[in-house]
């Protein structure tokens, strides 16, 4: 284990060539362009996780990460469960904001945005593209509820996959889906040496995307 104080610890970015010439003038598509660099590059965990933030009745902040399963009509989506505390949170304020952080090539991405139900054939289409242990998993797990034991969730995949047909899906069940986030506000950032990173947002004024260097 280091004994290096926190506050030694120190990444240099280097120098990358980014401005604001290189960048696509429709966000989705340049965050498409950073999602697509991240996915091969070997190393890079789970590219497509993002943490989520949402806020809660009381309005505290609330963040998780989150997998980004696709990009339908420029909004991200993810998989969820709807009655889980970010689910609740959602319902009642359907602001929320994503954010990617690629640590290989010194990269974060915010979004900013509104979150929307998909609908549910198309989430149904995914949840069956799952592999059947988590299809099951998310039919069985009452997500951010208190649990007594890891034993209430195995036992109630054991009585499921007991009275399953040789070959027969579950069905999704309706607490489970997806959640479209329709964003208004992108930030790229792109760490630099000294400090001095590359931040650029894309604003939407009038439908028009206005893109804006920020200082680091
Ligand atoms: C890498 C990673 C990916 C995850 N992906 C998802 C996901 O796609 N959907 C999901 O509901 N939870 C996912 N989780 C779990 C969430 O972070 C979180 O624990 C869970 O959704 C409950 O959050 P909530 O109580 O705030 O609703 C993931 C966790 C990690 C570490």
């Amino acid at each position: 284990m280091s004994t290096k104080p926190l506050k030694d610890f120190r990444e240099d970015y280097g120098f990358k060539d980014f401005d604001i010439a290189s960048l696509h003038p429709e966000p989705i598509e340049q965050l498409q362009k950073w999602l697509d660099a991240a996915l091969h590059t070997e190393g890079e965990i789970e590219p497509n996780a993002m943490t989520l933030a949402t806020v809660d009745l009381q309005g505290q902040p609330m963040a998780r990460i989150v997998l980004l399963k696709d990009i339908l009509d420029g909004a991200l989506v993810f998989f969820t469960n709807y009655l889980s505390s970010k689910g609740h949170e959602l319902a009642h304020n359907s602001r929320c904001s994503a954010v990617f952080w690629w640590r290989l090539s010194h990269r974060q991405v915010r979004v900013e945005g509104i979150a929307e139900k998909v609908d549910g054939e198309y989430a149904t289409k995914y949840f069956h593209s799952r592999p059947l242990g988590n299809q099951l998993g998310a039919i069985v797990s009452p997500q951010s509820q208190v649990i007594p034991s890891r034993e209430v969730l195995d036992r109630a995949i054991v009585a499921i996959e007991q009275q399953l047909k040789p070959g027969e899906l579950p069905s999704k069940p309706d607490h489970w889906g997806g959640y479209r986030i329709v964003p208004h506000r992108f930030e790229f950032w792109q760490g630099h040496s000294n400090r001095l990173h590359d931040r650029f947002q894309y604003r939407k004024e009038n439908g028009t995307w206005i893109i804006e260097r920020l200082a680091p």
